[in-house]
């Protein structure tokens, strides 16, 4: 009897124990927090003219300020390398950032890219791996044909235009927002705080009837287009740290264009402002690093030298490589 007390006392002793030792890994892996992450962004096709003399593929200088306003570093990731490099590179980084612009999300080899660092991530956070994306206008229609496995963009046009956002209650318990003090998630509802600058967009109809992108995403926010159609204009994954956005964070505090809507107000400043700081946290998360301190050196955005373009593009600087 007594022994048999005894087995059972240890038994549950042992699975405590167990439990324990395993709440504990998970916090540990959870709380391991990373001071020098850099993020991964792909460059973009350049498909306007007056681009082309400088190079085929750039970033504009307003996404690099932001990514490091939040406290990380670039590492700017070309469209021409082999998929072994890339499964390299993303050991290396600490979360991937696709940037808007104008390329084809099946068929482009902005696209061919972005599908191999989205399917490293997912197989990386199943296996407790943390590594965030984030996806800005056409970045963000590009992770919902990742995840549909289709291209289900519709025209929902909303051009050079600051809106406010209509939240869902979905927003009110998400991740992307949690940190907002109480003024500016006001504020985000009632003043024209996001630069939309987009032809093609997802319909949330759409979005609701997809069984996959309605199952992998929370809808955060809608805008509604010029032609009526009610667009997502926010999304978070629901199990994995991904993030889209219609509209343009970077906007508000890095393009200055007199000719563009570009939010400058205080509230808009804090919006883009506590957005980096969200990914970039997201980015501390990840504890992938280079195999040596030269080899991040001379991986980083800051070896380039970015073009003055203000003159003949809405962007103050870009880089081209
Ligand atoms: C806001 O969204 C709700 C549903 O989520 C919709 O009924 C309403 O028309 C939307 N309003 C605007 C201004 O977009
Ligand atoms: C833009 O400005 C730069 C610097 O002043 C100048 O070198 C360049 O020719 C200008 N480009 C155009 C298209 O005006």
């Amino acid at each position: 009897m007594s022994c048999r007390g005894f087995s059972v006392y240890s038994c549950l002793f042992f699975t405590c124990l167990i439990c324990w030792y395993e709440a504990t890994a998970f916090k540990l892996f959870h709380e391991a927090v990373n001071n020098r992450p850099v993020i991964g962004v792909l460059t973009q096709i350049v498909s306007d003219e007056v681009m082309k003399p400088f190079g085929e593929t750039y970033i504009p200088d307003s996404y690099v300020n932001y990514i490091e306003s939040g406290g990380s570093r670039v590492m700017p990731i070309r469209l021409t390398l082999s998929t072994a490099e890339y499964e390299s590179i993303f050991k290396k980084i600490n979360g991937l950032f696709l940037i808007g612009g104008a390329s084809d999300l099946v068929t482009s080899d902005f696209a061919r890219v972005a599908k191999i660092f989205y399917k490293l991530a997912l197989t990386a956070n199943d296996a407790g791996d943390f590594f965030p994306i984030w996806g800005t206008c056409m970045g963000m229609q590009l992770l919902t044909v990742l995840v549909a496995g289709e291209n289900l963009l519709t025209e929902t046009t909303a051009e050079n235009l600051a809106l406010p956002l209509n939240l869902t209650t979905e927003a009110h318990s998400c991740r992307m927002f949690k940190g907002f003090p109480k003024e500016l998630m006001k504020a985000v509802t009632e003043e024209p705080l996001t630069g939309n600058f987009h032809k093609y967009g997802l319909k949330v109809k759409t979005f609701q009837e997809n069984q996959k992108l309605s199952s992998f995403f929370s809808l955060l926010s809608t805008n509604i287009a010029a032609n009526g159609a009610q667009f997502v204009s926010t999304i978070e994954g629901k199990r994995y740290p991904f993030y889209g956005v219609q509209w343009h964070p970077e906007v508000n505090r890095f393009q200055w264009s007199r000719k563009l809507n570009f939010p400058h107000s205080s509230n808009a400043v804090q919006l883009s402002s506590q957005l980096a700081e969200f990914f970039i946290n997201e980015g501390r998360k990840s504890l992938h690093h280079f195999d040596s301190p030269e080899e991040e050196d001379s991986s980083l955005i800051y070896t380039f030298t970015p073009v003055y373009a203000a003159n003949f593009t809405a962007y103050e600087q870009i880089y081209f490589f």
